[in-house]
C-alpha cells in the first residue's frame, strides 16, 4: 500500500504524512458502461483532489476533533485512517488496534440478524469467537433494550438509531486502542449520545485515542484536546479546540453562508449587523477579530443597517441569536410590533433588549429582512457576528436562558 515506514513513537497514535486523495469526476457522457468499454480507461475526467497534502500527528490518548464544512474531506480522511480508502499520495500509520464507526450501517450485512452481525463485525475487527462471546452481553447491554429485543431479527429491519447503537456498541466494546467516529452520534437520541460521550471520556481516561468528526462545535470544543480544521481538502489549522472552532466560525460567518437572498423581490441589503452592551466591552480573538462582550442581564442593543433600490412596504426585520453548535437561542422580529410601514433608500433598525438573559457562553448574531408576509426573506445574514456573554457570579450557567428568578422560602429569608 504505502512505502515502508519507520515505526511510530508511542506518543503518536496516528501519523498522517502528506496524504492526498483524488476522486475522478467523470464527465457525464463517459459514465455509461458502453462508453467506458469503448474508451478503455481513457475516458475524460477531472481530477478532484479531496485531500491535498495533509500531514498530522494525533497524540496517543488524546481526543482529537476534525471539523470543516460539508464536503471538506473529513470522512475521506477518516476512511483513509481506517484503511477503507487508500490515499493516492502519502501514508498513514496507526499505532494500535483500530476500530471505526464511519458510515451508518457500514460493516453490517442487512440479511443477517443483529447477533450474527455482532460476530461478523467482531471477526473483522480481529476478535476470536470466544472473545466475542465474552463481550456479547456487554455489547447488547450498551446498545439498549430495543436492540436487545430485536437481536435475532435481520438487521435490515432496524431503525437508523438502532443501527448506530449496535454499531457504536460493537466499536467501543472490542476495546480498541484507537477509535474513529464520524458524526453518527447525531442519529442516536439524547440519552444515547450522553452515554457515548461518557464512554469517550472513559476511553481517554484509559489512555486510548479517539478521533471524532463532528459539526457539533460546542461538544467538539468541550470534549477534544486538539482540533483540526479541514477546508477543501487542506488542513487549515490544528490546535487548541476553542481557537480552531472560533477561526472556523469566522469563515462560516463571513464566507459562504454570509448572505442568502431568497426572494424574487430584489434590493434590500443588510449590513453593519452588531450587538453592543451598555458597557461596550470588546475582546480580540486569536484571529484578530473584535468580539463584543456582554454580561448576563446587561442591556443590549442589536443593530442592522439596510439599503434598498426600491421602496418596500411593511417589511419585517428579525435578528437571530445562535449558540455555537447551531441552536437557535432567540429570534425576535417586528411582526406584531409597530415596524416601519415602508422603507426607501437606507436606514438602521435597532432592538433594545433591557436585560439579555443568555447564560455565559459564545453566541452568534444574524439578521434578516422579510417581505410583508414575514415568510420570504429578502436578505438574510446568518451567524454573522460572534459575541460573548460573561457572567461572573452568575449562578445560572447551563442551558441557554438565564431566568434570573428570585428564590423564596423560610431558609432564604436573608435581607
Ligand atoms: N467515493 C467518492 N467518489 C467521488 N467523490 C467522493 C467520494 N467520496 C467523497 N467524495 C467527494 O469528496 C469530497 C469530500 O467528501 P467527504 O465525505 O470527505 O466530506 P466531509 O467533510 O465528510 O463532508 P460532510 O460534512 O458533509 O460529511 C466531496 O466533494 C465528495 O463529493
Ligand atoms: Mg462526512
Amino acid at each position: 500500500m504505502s512505502a515502508p515506514l519507520s515505526p511510530l513513537p508511542d506518543s503518536v497514535a496516528i501519523a498522517v504524512r502528506n496524504v492526498s486523495k483524488e476522486f475522478r469526476r467523470y464527465s457525464v457522457r463517459n459514465q455509461s458502461v458502453k462508453a467506458a468499454l469503448f474508451r478503455g480507461s481513457r475516458g475524460t475526467y477531472e481530477d478532484n483532489w479531496v485531500l491535498d497534502d495533509v500531514s498530522l500527528d494525533i497524540p496517543t490518548g488524546s481526543t482529537f476533533g476534525l471539523i470543516g464544512s460539508n464536503g471538506s474531506g473529513k470522512s475521506t480522511l477518516l476512511k483513509c485512517m481506517a484503511r477503507i480508502l487508500k490515499p493516492n499520495k502519502g501514508s498513514i500509520t496507526v499505532n494500535g488496534r483500530l476500530s471505526a464507526l464511519i458510515e451508518l450501517g457500514a460493516g453490517f450485512h442487512p440479511e443477517l440478524s443483529g447477533r450474527e452481525n455482532v460476530y461478523l463485525n467482531g471477526a473483522v475487527l480481529g476478535l476470536r469467537r470466544k472473545e466475542i462471546d465474552q463481550r456479547f452481553d456487554r455489547i447488547i447491554d450498551f446498545a439498549g433494550r430495543q436492540v436487545a429485543q430485536a437481536i435475532d431479527q435481520p438487521i435490515k429491519t432496524y431503525s437508523s438509531g438502532m443501527y448506530v447503537r449496535l454499531g457504536f456498541s460493537i466499536a467501543v466494546n472490542v476495546e480498541p486502542e484507537v477509535l474513529l467516529v464520524d458524526e453518527v452520534l447525531a442519529v442516536g437520541d439524547e440519552e444515547f449520545q450522553r452515554r457515548c460521550y461518557q464512554r469517550f471520556e472513559e476511553f481517554s481516561a484509559d489512555g486510548r485515542t479517539v478521533v471524532l468528526v463532528s459539526h457539533g462545535l460546542s461538544s467538539v470544543a468541550a470534549m477534544c484536546d486538539q482540533v483540526a480544521w479541514l477546508e477543501g481538502g487542506k488542513l487549515l489549522h490544528v490546535g487548541q479546540p476553542q481557537q480552531v472552532v472560533d477561526a472556523y466560525l469566522t469563515t462560516l460567518d463571513f464566507g459562504r453562508s454570509a448572505s442568502v437572498a431568497v426572494s424574487a423581490s430584489p434590493g434590500v441589503r443588510l449590513s453593519n449587523i452588531a450587538i453592543e452592551g451598555s458597557q461596550r466591552r470588546n475582546t480580540v480573538t486569536e484571529v484578530g477579530e473584535q468580539v463584543a462582550q456582554l454580561r448576563t442581564g446587561e442591556t443590549a442593543r442589536l443593530r442592522m443597517s439596510y439599503e434598498t433600490d426600491q421602496p418596500h412596504d411593511l417589511p419585517v426585520f428579525a435578528f437571530s441569536i445562535h449558540t455555537l453548535d447551531g441552536t437557535l437561542a432567540a429570534n425576535p422580529c417586528t411582526i406584531g410590533v409597530a415596524g416601519p410601514a415602508r422603507i426607501e433608500t437606507q436606514g438602521t433598525v435597532e432592538l433594545e433588549v433591557p436585560s439579555l438573559m443568555l447564560v455565559p457562553g459564545a453566541y452568534t448574531l444574524g439578521a434578516a429582512v422579510f417581505d410583508s408576509s414575514g415568510e420570504h426573506a429578502i436578505d438574510r445574514k446568518l451567524r454573522l457576528v460572534r459575541f460573548e456573554v460573561t457572567g461572573e457570579g452568575q449562578s445560572e450557567t447551563r442551558g441557554i436562558t438565564a431566568l434570573g428568578g428570585h428564590w423564596h422560602g423560610p431558609l432564604f429569608d436573608r435581607p
